[in-house]
């Protein structure tokens, strides 16, 4: 089933009068199931892209489909509900909720979905220790370290279990030891739920793990590389 499909997207954004061609005609599809990755220079669009495939922007030019659905046909609540159901975010500024504590930031999502407080309480208490916080639990983000705030953003993604998690350079601020273990909890998740990943990265480390990688140049499609299984 085809998760996420992008035809001839163009994204400008408007600059002090002038215009950044961000995207300038990106068709791209992602099958569920997928473990991709997206790279390329600074400045080349990967963020743009996860943004408008999240939902959380909007087009200048073209289409993006989501599990079927065009996006430009569905209203605010509509895509409201496709992001809290379907899509899970780690985004490179974590969106953290600064006065909600660890434990809090991650069951919020599942506190949205209207999950009892018991189950919230277990599925929290296995995300921390998935991601190797479980002495955090706490505190709130602004009292700990950049990675740290990372990997509650990475849980709090994680916990809805949702069918497709859009992540912008997830391994970003994380020692390659821990990077690999969020990576390798990644893979489990996607091999046990079938979960879509998209990532936008750098790391050489995120590369080796993906298994297919689309290469992206001053907003177009330069390489699209499926490994061999
Ligand atoms: N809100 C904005 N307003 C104006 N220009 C923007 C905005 N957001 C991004 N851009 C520009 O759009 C282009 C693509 O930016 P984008 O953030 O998608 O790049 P990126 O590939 O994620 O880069 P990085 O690897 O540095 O995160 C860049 O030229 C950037 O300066
Ligand atoms: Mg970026």
């Amino acid at each position: 089933m085809t998760v996420v499909k992008a035809e001839n997207v163009v994204k400008d954004y408007g600059l002090n009068g002038n215009t950044v061609h961000a995207l300038r005609g990106v068709n791209l599809e992602f099958q569920g199931g997928e473990f991709a990755a997206i790279a390329g220079p600074s400045g080349s669009g990967k963020s743009t892209f996860l943004h408008l495939a999240g939902c959380l922007d909007t087009i200048t030019s073209g289409n993006i489909s989501i599990g079927g659905s065009d996006t430009a046909r569905l209203s605010k609540t509509q895509l409201a509900l496709l992001r809290r159901n379907s899509i899970g975010f780690i985004f490179q500024a974590y969106n953290l909720i600064p006065v909600l504590t660890v434990e809090e930031n991650i069951g919020f999502p599942l506190t949205l979905l209207g999950i009892d407080r018991g189950e919230i309480r277990e599925r929290v208490a296995q995300a921390l220790e998935d991601v190797g916080l479980e002495d955090m639990a706490k505190r709130r983000p602004k009292e700990m370290s950049g990675g740290q705030q990372q990997r509650v953003a990475i849980a709090r993604a994680l916990i809805k279990k949702p069918a497709l998690i859009l992540a912008d350079e997830p391994t970003a601020n994380l020692d390659s030891k821990i990077g690999r273990e969020i990576l390798e909890l990644m893979v489990a998740l996607n091999k046990k739920e079938g979960t879509t990943f998209i990532f936008s990265t750098h790391d050489s480390m995120v590369m080796e793990f993906a298994r297919r990688i689309v290469h992206i140049r001053d907003g177009m499609i330069e390489n699209d590389e499926v490994k061999s299984a």
